[in-house]
């Protein structure tokens, strides 16, 4: 049986300088692929509610629809890590609902650890998770579940106080116990302060070069969202236009009377056809 990537092989690359890729995947056929890519660490995102249903925000996704997801990325996967991210409302009302909605992920998901949103504020969750036996991921930064709260999607830890509030951030989740934390949309110079400063593994996504790994968004990277293209991901393929052009070749053959020819179609011997049409 192949061996899924532990938290311990994370600390690992981190103590050893190797650099961390992790993409996002939401069903079944892209985890295939981003796995026979070579990525290692698989988040199925609460990005999911707006890339994959549509939703204007990631506020309204709930654990039903992230179970759904997560069961398909981890049924697609054999090797990757495959973290679960927690919905919001998922874990602020309660540590006891935290604790038990962090369990679903793993005993009915089939994860191998969960993300949470927030520092300071979730540093104690983080802890009686951590306690139970399931792994954390921390998300600082720009936290997209509390969007209605910092107005925007704007870049954090712009400020004296905000930095040192993230630098502080950080820290309490790692002596909380999260074995790595993702920093969204933070200046490159503090995402570097914060990664020297921490023992655990630093996942950036608009947060600069010298993070220990990198997160970027599958719909952004493969061009599946041809719209808008935020200013931290790069656009490596444009699968939506591939997707159109053939999906449009597809339509034309049938209204041409291209498609099916005879190969592709299923052919009967004249006894049975005689059965049905009487001239045959
Ligand atoms: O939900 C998500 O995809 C994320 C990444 C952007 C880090 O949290």
């Amino acid at each position: 049986m192949d061996k899924r990537l532990s938290i311990t092989d994370l600390k690992g690359m981190k103590k050893r300088g190797e650099r961390i890729p992790m993409f996002t995947a939401y069903d079944y056929p892209t985890a295939r692929l981003v796995e026979q890519a070579g990525i290692p660490l698989i988040l199925v995102g609460d990005t999911l509610g707006m890339v994959v249903l549509g939703y204007e925000t990631t506020v309204p996704v709930t654990m039903d629809e992230m179970l759904h997801h997560i069961k398909a990325v981890v049924r697609g996967t054999r090797r990757a890590h495959v973290i679960a991210d927690m919905p919001f409302m998922s874990y602020q009302a309660g540590s006891s609902d935290a604790l038990a909605n962090a369990g679903r992920m793993l005993k009915e998901g089939g994860a191998q650890s969960v993300k949470l949103e927030g520092g300071v504020r979730v540093a104690e969750t983080v802890r009686l998770i951590v306690d139970a036996g399931i792994p954390v991921m921390g998300h600082i930064g720009l936290t997209p579940q509390s969007v209605n709260q910092l107005g925007g999607y704007k870049v954090q830890g712009k400020t004296p106080a905000a930095a040192v509030k993230l630098l502080n951030d950080a820290i309490a989740l790692e002596q909380a116990g999260a074995y790595a934390i993702v920093l969204e949309c933070v200046p490159a110079q503090l995402s570097q302060a914060i990664t020297d400063r921490l023992n655990i593994p630093t996942i950036g996504i608009g947060a600069g070069p010298h993070c220990d790994g990198q997160v970027q968004v599958f719909h952004d990277l493969l061009g599946l969202f041809m719209d808008f293209l935020p200013k931290h991901a790069r656009r490596y393929a444009t699968v939506g236009d591939t997707i159109v052009e053939a999906v449009r070749a597809y339509a034309n053959d049938v209204v041409e009377g291209r498609f099916p020819t005879a190969d592709e179609s299923f052919l009967v011997g004249k006894t049975v056809l005689s059965e049905v049409t009487p001239h045959a």
